[in-house]
């Protein structure tokens, strides 16, 4: 059985990953391959369940510490419950989020050192990568009024922060995509949605069989 391969979907709010996510495994399953759609924080019934804690309350709620601690047992949770069964199975695992968003806000944007969030990686969930990480590229202010638009009045413990952290995750990604130029693209996501994932399939063209 040759095992599944694993892509990850990166971005600010609202720049259209879960849209993509679900997309791009209907094209995949068009070209006959099996894939399981799945999200971070979250996509195991542990990992759902640290979610709430994450999403709800203050923005103060957690330390950074605490959070990036609460991220990593969730995503352990994930990998080793869903993630790492499917792709076994040779399924492809699509997932909204994974851990270049702890990188990206618990870490540049919140002040813990990479090193530090790539260590509680290796510890939860040895250190599993994705093949291939999108970053979906939007304008802040463009996204954050989509994720208003698609959440109404309810911003989570993220969205609240201000738009001087969001521009902060932005860079972020576009840094990881930087130094990782084999695994990390940067995706242009306006436009129409099929425009966005045509560009997908074409940067991934590579790991097509
Ligand atoms: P989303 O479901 O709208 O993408 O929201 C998840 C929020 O959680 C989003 O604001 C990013 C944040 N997040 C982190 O801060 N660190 C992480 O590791 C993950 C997976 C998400």
């Amino acid at each position: 059985m040759t095992p599944g391969r694993f892509i990850s979907l990166e971005g600010g709010e609202g720049a259209g990953k879960s849209t993509q996510a679900t997309r791009l495994a209907a094209a995949l399953g068009e070209r006959g391959i099996e894939t399981l759609v799945t999200r971070e924080p979250g996509g195991s019934e542990g990992a759902e369940a640290i979610r709430a804690l994450l999403m709800q309350g203050e923005v103060t709620r957690w330390s950074p510490h605490a959070e990036a601690l609460l991220f990593a047992a969730a995503r352990a949770d994930h990998v080793e419950k869903r993630i790492n069964p499917a792709i076994g199975a040779g399924t492809w695992v699509i997932c909204d989020r994974f851990i270049d968003s702890s990188r990206a806000y618990q870490g540049l944007a919140g002040g813990i050192d990479d090193a530090a969030i790539l260590a509680l990686h290796g510890f939860g969930s040895r250190g599993l990568l994705p093949d291939r990480t999108f970053v979906l590229e939007m304008g802040v202010a463009e996204g954050a009024e989509r994720a208003a638009g698609r959440d109404g009045a309810a911003a989570d413990r993220f969205a609240a922060r201000g738009e001087g952290f969001h521009q902060d995750v932005a860079q972020a990604f576009r840094r990881f995509a930087a130094d990782e130029p084999g695994r990390i693209r940067l995706i242009d996501a306006t436009g129409a949605p099929q425009v966005v994932t045509e560009r997908l399939l074409a940067s991934l063209a590579d790991l097509l069989p």
